[in-house]
């Protein structure tokens, strides 16, 4: 997979499906899977770190997870988020953070929101690399949003998330993330641009779909949006797994005379 093969999935109208990872045992399984590309996120400033939000996430706790899932995945495609302000203290930072994460292993990055870097992006791009945009629920503006919730809900916003999604695509951007906006205007967004877009709470409609690999392995039962789909639950095969080993070590079952030298 590369940015063409992004850009022919669309004309070809087939979907892409992305999944997050942080670590190389994880990069590891979804390596040997179908999907098709893998994003490094800043979510694992939450999923890994146990921040309460993705604000905490730097370029350098971005590189070293991207250096791990390079490992795990090398026959992936793999997208490095851009933590926060890090496109927002000027050229020199922003292409120091991009440095950190390409070298580490990442093939593109991704970054939120468009309004005032747009410079920033060309800029990147113009550099030789590849650039996702992420619109909608972006959670690196959370105390900005008020919360995590529905993005462009009313006419107004829909308009003003169509344009950015327009500029998007004319600032170079491969691919770009919706996220939390209704199915309607995700369709037209989809409909407009011919660069792949990638929802997450954004329908069906799209022309592929992301999810945190940890939701959507259930590895985390007291965090269940309404677009999560729960492929596995994980929590509880993981949690028995532990009380069974548990149980072998205090009965003396485990080690058995299979596993003694
Ligand atoms: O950081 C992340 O995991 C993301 C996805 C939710 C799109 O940006």
């Amino acid at each position: 997979m590369n940015i063409n093969t992004f850009y022919q999935m669309k004309r070809e109208k087939r979907k892409i499906s992305m999944v997050t990872a942080y670590d190389y045992w994880s990069a590891r399984l979804i390596n040997m899977s179908d999907i098709n590309c893998i994003l490094v996120g800043d979510s694992l400033a939450m999923v890994m770190h146990g921040h309460k939000t993705t604000i905490q996430a730097t370029p350098s706790m971005m590189a070293t997870h991207i250096e791990m899932v390079a490992k795990g995945a090398p026959d992936k495609f793999i997208i490095g988020d851009m933590p926060f302000l890090s496109f927002r203290k000027g050229r020199e930072y922003a292409l120091d953070t991009v440095q950190q994460l390409i070298q580490a292993g990442a093939h593109a990055v991704k970054l939120e929101e468009v309004t005032g870097h747009e410079e920033i992006i060309e800029h990147i791009i113009n550099s030789g690399v590849p650039v996702m945009g992420h619109l909608g629920l972006t959670p690196q503006s959370i105390h900005q949003l008020g919360g995590y919730k529905v993005q462009a809900k009313d006419a107004e916003a829909q308009k003003i998330l169509f344009n950015k999604a327009k500029t998007l695509h004319k600032l170079g951007c491969f691919s770009l993330v919706l996220e939390c906006v209704p199915s309607d205007i995700a369709d037209c967004i989809t409909k407009e641009l011919p660069i792949p877009v990638i929802g997450i709470g954004a329908g069906a409609n799209v022309d592929g779909q992301v999810l945190v690999l940890h939701d959507m392995l259930g590895l985390n039962n007291t965090f269940s949006p309404k677009f999560i789909r729960q492929y596995l639950n994980g929590e509880d095969l993981i949690i028995n797994a532990c009380n069974q080993f548990d149980q072998d070590c205090k009965n003396m079952s485990f080690p058995g005379p299979k596993e003694s030298y």
